[in-house]
């Protein structure tokens, strides 16, 4: 089972262990963190699910559609990722922290 160390906005680190084949975004939302709004359910449409990857390994490449979506929020880095889009599995250990809220 992967684990993923996540930063919530308080700037407390959890590790949460990822169900196999879950997203990113679905493991933060069943460890319980609502501040992970994700309103679209995991379907690159709402961008609420934004993250800042510290440390990863292999990640997919970042669409188009993720891309113009990152492009709505104010808080977008070099760092940004939607987490509906990053297979948990892609990375034991991978760091990411919550992005603010747009
Ligand atoms: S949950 Fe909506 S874009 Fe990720």
């Amino acid at each position: 089972m992967p684990t993923i160390i996540v930063t919530t906005r308080d700037g407390i680190e959890h590790d949460l262990d990822a169900a196999a084949g879950s997203s990113v975004m679905e493991a933060i939302r069943d460890a319980g963190f609502d501040e992970l709004l994700a309103i679209c359910g995991g379907c690159c449409s709402c961008a609420t699910c934004h993250v800042y990857v510290e440390e990863g390994g292999a990640l997919p490449r970042l669409s188009a559609d993720e891309d113009d979506l990152l492009d709505s929020s104010d808080h977008r880095t070099a760092r940004s990722r939607l987490s509906c889009q990053l297979p948990a599995g892609a990375a034991d250990g991978l760091r990411v922290r919550i992005a603010p809220e747009d």
